[in-house]
């Protein structure tokens, strides 16, 4: 199979539409990452997903929506505080889990009773959507493993021969996934960090949000996850990833000493700390928490690309954004965190 690249306009989001209909599946920007789309009310479009990316079986996906008239067909109730939660962050990088409509396929929902759903901003990823008439089964549109696209490069690097079209909307604003949180329970629980911070969720609810086990920290043997997502190996690049916490000229010293011991070491910082780290080779997080996230998925890939064997990446406070760039960091280096 081709894999065509294509740039937002008429005709291809036509295509795009026209691909979902016969049950194909097309890489589609979003506010996040790019997602992997196939028509959320096939069996067979939802195998075709698992099979382009390698995934799991036992990881279901998210459905996603431009019009929230279909919810219906969806979800089976709309709890109160999903609700609240849609009111104040869609259409946005949220998705909110709840009870299943059997109208979506198992094979969506990995076996599950309930049912991820997300309503994303991103205009392209709204007319796309709108044009195929449908809800849209869209994991990120990496190989299961690697990180997330948050280019159409990156998509195609992982995907070139497995789907029929790629949309170019351009690098992702957030660049990481959204925020996943259960509204099935009493309390709201937070699944995966992102975008919409856990601070934002807890001042729309009015309520403490809770962090899901194994969110922030490695999964005990055996321990049964919330989410199936959190179960498995995550945004791993080839190159060794070590995560150092600390204060800045403290990490900066511990690292240079460290990558004087390695054979192709590089530094993922700050501009802000960039003269700390000398001849260091260096990859660049931007200049704020919010450009970390952007640049992040970009940033592993590139210390593949070029070759790098040993990622140093300078760690940031679990507040606002920070606690999502973390709790992917975390993955990639296999909870390899070091607090000096
Ligand atoms: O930003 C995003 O969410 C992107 C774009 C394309 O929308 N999509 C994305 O999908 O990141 P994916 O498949 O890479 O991540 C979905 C996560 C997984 O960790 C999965 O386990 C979790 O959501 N998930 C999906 N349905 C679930 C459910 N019913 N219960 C618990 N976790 C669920
Ligand atoms: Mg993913």
């Amino acid at each position: 199979m081709q894999t065509k690249v294509m740039l937002p306009c008429a005709q291809s989001i036509a295509l795009a539409a026209s691909i979902f209909k016969r049950g194909g599946l097309v890489g589609i920007p979003t506010e996040t990452v790019y997602g992997l789309g196939g028509d959320a009310t096939s069996a067979d479009a939802a195998r075709a997903i698992f099979r382009a990316k390698g995934r799991p079986q036992d990881n279901p996906l998210i459905v996603h929506i431009y019009d929230l008239r279909q919810l219906e067909d969806i979800v089976s109730h709309i709890p109160q505080t999903a609700r609240v939660l849609m009111d104040a962050f869609w259409p946005g990088p949220l998705t909110i889990i709840m009870p299943r409509n059997k109208k979506i396929p198992r094979e969506v929902t990995a076996g599950l009773e309930t049912v991820a759903v997300r309503f994303p901003v991103h205009p392209v990823a709204q007319a796309i959507l709108k044009e195929a008439g449908m809800p849209i089964a869209a994991p990120s549109a990496n190989l299961s493993g690697r990180p997330s696209p948050t280019t159409a490069q990156h998509v195609l690097e992982d995907m070139d021969g497995r789907i029929e079209l790629i949309i170019d909307g351009g690098a992702c604003e957030v660049g990481l996934e959204s925020t996943v949180v259960d509204a099935t329970r009493g309390n709201v629980v937070l699944l995966r960090p992102g975008g919409v911070t856990k601070e934002m969720l807890q001042s729309a609810l009015g309520r403490p949000v809770e962090l899901g086990k194994g969110v922030m920290e490695p999964l005990a043997q055996g321990e049964q996850a919330l989410s199936p997502g959190l179960m498995h190996k995550h945004y791993a690049p080839k190159a060794k990833v070590k995560v150092v916490l600390g204060g800045d000229a403290q990490r900066a010293a511990y690292i240079s000493q460290c990558a004087a011991g390695d054979e192709n070491p590089c530094v993922l910082c700050l501009e802000a700390h960039r003269r700390l780290y000398g001849d260091l080779p260096m990859l660049s997080a931007g200049c704020t928490p919010d450009d970390y996230a952007h640049n992040l998925f970009a940033a592993l890939r590139s210390a593949d690309q070029m070759g790098y064997t040993t990622l140093y990446a300078e760690g940031l406070s679990f507040e606002g954004v920070g606690l999502a760039v973390m709790n992917r960091m975390e993955r990639a280096a296999g909870f390899d965190v070091i607090k000096l």
